[in-house]
């Protein structure tokens, strides 16, 4: 197992290349089960979670190719593996987001085992939302010994809401939506998830033959068609890599240009970037993040798109902890997403966190520690500190960082980071 070693204090200067992003490549692979015929998809991260999603598509008879820069080839073929349909525990307990081969087995295979993925250290995660919309198309489920069996014969077009106690389900709506396409007739799906991994998984569908409309809408219409055949696709850029790579930029009061990013994804992490005192510049496909001495502290409350992202709350937590004065993070979307806080008070961070609530007295300075990652971005925001901490952080359990984010330490470095990975 390795570590990241990172001694705080440099300043971060240069540019980095956005990767595309991994919330929308996982449905986007998932829903290849649905295609007959190869698809080329472009702006696939090296990352792990990636790499488990792909063992399951071989495990259920898809052929892979890795070409090169980031492109894979995925060929499902109609007819093929039709007895195929287990997405078994060994695979599915690496990673939750496992969960959306559900839909598109369903709707491609007429049954789906799948792994229950059970929670996970940012709270609960339930799936009832996904499991009341694939039985709103007409599919019979229940979960025995840890697996969902779902089974159709004729999945058929209805009206179905998909409003749970937190807004909407993003990878809900992925299932919901994968598995109308080929459903006989319209369906309406009511309080669809808006964000842009969604909208990018409705486009690479309706790019393959399907027909959605009210894409970026919480009102989805998807017409059931016969046939999907196979695509070429670009994958939108990560906007929550970019938001990281934004902070990093923040938090060392430093000078970056980020390529490869819609900023547009981004309006609530940048007008949050500029209430604290950041400059960003953006254009068409780029971002510029420049140093401004002065920082203010704020409140945060995640949402829903296009409000704050959970994702990005335990970056912004770091970053805050580096502004003097009091600042309020609201967790809306995974109540319990605060592990890190207690990270970050190894650090020297000042945190209270009472109920969904963490209290941030920013202190002028904290210093190097060894603290543990309890999950993706939590990492994130423990190496964001880390390069400003005095003297050296040592982050471990960065297998999680692994998941998400593509050569992190050395991205972070070639703006100037001192930074390594080392074995534990
Ligand atoms: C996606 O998870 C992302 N994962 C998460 O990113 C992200 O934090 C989350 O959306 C919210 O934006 C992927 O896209 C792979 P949800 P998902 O269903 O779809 C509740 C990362 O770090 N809910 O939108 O699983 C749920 O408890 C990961 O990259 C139900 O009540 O999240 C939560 O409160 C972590 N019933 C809210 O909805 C359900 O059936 C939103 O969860 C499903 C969810």
């Amino acid at each position: 197992m390795d570590k990241i070693v990172i001694e705080g204090g440099s300043r971060l200067e240069g540019s980095v290349k956005i990767n595309g992003a991994k919330n929308a490549a996982l449905p986007i692979m998932a829903a290849c089960l649905l295609l007959n015929g190869p698809s080329r998809i472009k702006g696939i991260p090296n990352i792990v979670d990636i790499r488990t999603l792909l063992e399951i598509l071989e495990n259920l008879g898809g052929k892979v190719n890795r070409l090169n820069g980031g492109t894979l080839e995925i060929i499902f073929r109609d007819g093929e593996n039709e007895d195929n349909y287990t997405a078994p525990y060994e695979l599915v307990r690496k990673m939750r987001a496992s969960i959306c081969v559900l839909g598109p087995l369903l709707s491609k295979r007429r049954k789906a085992k799948v792994s229950y993925p059970g929670g996970c250290v940012i709270g609960e995660r339930p799936i009832d939302l996904h499991i009341k919309g694939l039985k709103a198309l007409g599919a019979q489920i229940e979960t025995n010994e840890g697996y969902i069996n779902a089974s159709a014969d004729n999945l058929k077009g209805t009206v179905i809401s998909l409003k749970g106690k937190y807004g909407s389900t993003v990878l809900g709506t992925c299932n919901v939506m994968s598995a109308a396409v080929l459903a006989e007739g319209t369906t309406i799906i009511e309080d669809a998830a808006c964000e842009p991994e969604v909208q990018d998984l409705a486009n690479f569908l309706n790019k393959a033959g399907a027909k959605i409309s009210g894409v970026g809408e919480s009102r989805l219409t998807i017409e059931g068609v016969h046939e999907l055949h196979g695509v070429e696709y670009e994958i939108i850029p990560d906007r929550i890599e970019a938001g990281t790579f934004m902070i990093a930029g923040a938090i060392t009061r430093g000078n970056i240009l980020l390529q490869n990013v819609i900023a547009e994804h981004l309006t609530a992490v940048i007008d949050k970037l500029r209430e604290i005192g950041v400059e960003i510049n953006t254009d068409s496909n780029t971002a510029r993040i420049k140093v401004n001495n002065l920082y203010h502290p704020v409140d945060i409350t995640t949402m829903p798109y296009p409000g704050m992202p959970t994702d990005m709350q335990a970056q912004f937590m770091a970053l805050l902890c580096t502004i003097e004065g009091k600042s309020i993070i609201t967790e809306k979307i995974f109540p319990d997403r605060f592990i890190h806080a207690a990270e970050l008070r190894r650090m020297g961070a000042d945190i209270t966190v009472e109920g969904t609530c963490a209290i941030i007295r920013g202190a002028p300075s904290l210093s190097g520690t060894h603290v543990m990652v309890s999950d993706l971005r939590a990492g994130a925001g423990l190496v964001l500190t880390g390069l400003v901490a005095n003297g050296t952080t040592h982050v471990h359990r960065i297998y999680h960082l692994d998941r998400g984010y593509e050569k992190f330490e050395e991205r972070l470095s070639s703006l100037g980071a001192i930074i390594k990975r080392m074995p534990e």
